[in-house]
């Protein structure tokens, strides 16, 4: 499946067996994907040849940013050892709460002159000194008609945290050929419907992200620095429970739904996510607000947070449409490719950021 959220440069991402590998690097976990680019009935499709995650020491990765660059590496090389990935070249995977995402219409001009006109473009967007800002367009179409431009997105992000990450995945001995926004990444594997306007919400353990997509062209783009650990250190902290105890009712009990009923634990869960409940809502308002020809029509979950009992069903009440957790191998032809030796546990190392960043590039 090829969603427009594409403008990858493919020369140099593919590895000399084909394969595409993508990094996401979480507050968990490293996670690695290797796909390859295939033809299916006559169409293009992407394949996986390897999957696998290791986890990490708490601290190594806050916010999306490397906090603990050894810790990471220590890691990577465990990953690609148990995973058994001959591979070097990644698409490493970015996500940081200072990722700023922007409408912005170019000139139609070829893709030197874009870049070399973005700087001044960025100047009244982003807050940070150019000189410390990555900064990257991605267009969303062709010009439009009467020179009305190519309409896109303007990416910001600042450029020290990247390095960092860059730095402690080459200490593993790969090479980092492309880095990619994790949310486009999410979007890109999780996406359904091509007709539907759709809300991606990944829930991490730290860190949230919401696409708003329209036939795969993301439309809002919000990070929140908030995610399910903080329901565990809350539910800790206000259940007077050990951690461990906090961490099995919050996968079990959740925010309660048909078959788990209400609790007191349930309240206190719905209580510790409702900040981050509002953050989406506020995405979706702002989103609906200035498209009312095309509203939102579903909500797709992942992320590990997504799994919480009842979520997804709250979810859908508040927006008032469908929401459901969806498998980030839903593209993925060979889903199963691990049969005969551990499909569940092939599909749980599966993050939608490194399916998705590695999709980017086979597709
Ligand atoms: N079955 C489950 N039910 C509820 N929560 C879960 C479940 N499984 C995992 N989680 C929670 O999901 C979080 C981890 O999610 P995920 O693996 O997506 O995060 P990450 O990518 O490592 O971190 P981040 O994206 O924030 O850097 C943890 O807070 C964990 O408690
Ligand atoms: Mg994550």
């Amino acid at each position: 499946m090829k969603h427009r959220v594409n403008s990858i440069n493919k020369v140099g991402l593919v590895n000399s067996d084909g394969h595409v590998i993508g990094l996401d690097l979480g507050a968990t976990a490293v996670r690695a994907a290797a796909l390859a680019p295939g033809l299916h009935e006559g169409r293009p499709s992407v394949s996986v040849h390897g999957l696998g995650a290791v986890p990490l020491p708490p601290g190594s990765v806050t916010c999306g940013a490397v906090t603990n660059p050894g810790a990471v590496t220590a890691a990577i090389r465990q990953l690609w050892a148990t995973a058994k990935l001959k591979d070097t070249k990644v698409v490493l995977g970015i996500a940081s709460q200072q990722v700023v995402v922007r409408d912005l219409t170019m000139p139609d001009m070829p893709a030197e002159q874009i870049r070399a006109a973005l700087p001044f473009q960025a100047r009244d967007v982003i807050a940070l000194p150019l000189e410390q800002a990555l900064i990257d367009f991605c267009p969303l179409g062709p010009a439009g008609p009467n020179g009305t431009g190519i309409p896109g997105l303007l990416i910001a992000m600042p450029r020290k945290p990247v390095i960092t990450a860059v730095e402690a995945v080459e200490k593993a001995g790969l090479q980092v050929a492309r880095v990619d926004l994790a949310a486009f990444a999410a979007l890109r594997s999780t996406a359904g419907d091509p007709g539907a306007v759709e809300m991606v919400v990944d829930i991490g353990a730290q860190l949230s992200t919401v696409v708003i997509h329209r036939a795969g062209a993301p439309k809002v783009v919000r990070i929140i620095a908030q995610g399910s650990d903080a329901v565990t250190e809350g539910l800790a902290d206000r259940g007077s429970m050990p951690v461990e105890e906090a961490e099995a009712a919050k996968r079990t009990i959740g925010v309660g739904d048909a078959s788990t009923g209400d609790s007191s634990i349930a309240r206190i869960v719905r209580d510790l996510v409702r900040p981050l409940m509002s953050e989406v809502r506020g995405s979706a308002q702002f989103y609906n607000s200035t498209n009312a020809d095309a509203p939102i029509g579903r909500i797709a979950l992942t992320g590990g947070g997504a799994a919480m009992p009842g979520l997804a069903n709250s979810l859908a009440e508040q927006h008032g449409v469908p929401a459901s957790v969806v498998t980030p191998m839903q593209h993925i032809r060979n889903r199963f490719f691990g049969q005969g030796g551990d499909a569940e546990g092939d599909e749980n190392a599966a993050t939608a950021v490194s399916i998705g960043l590695a999709m980017g590039a086979a597709a």
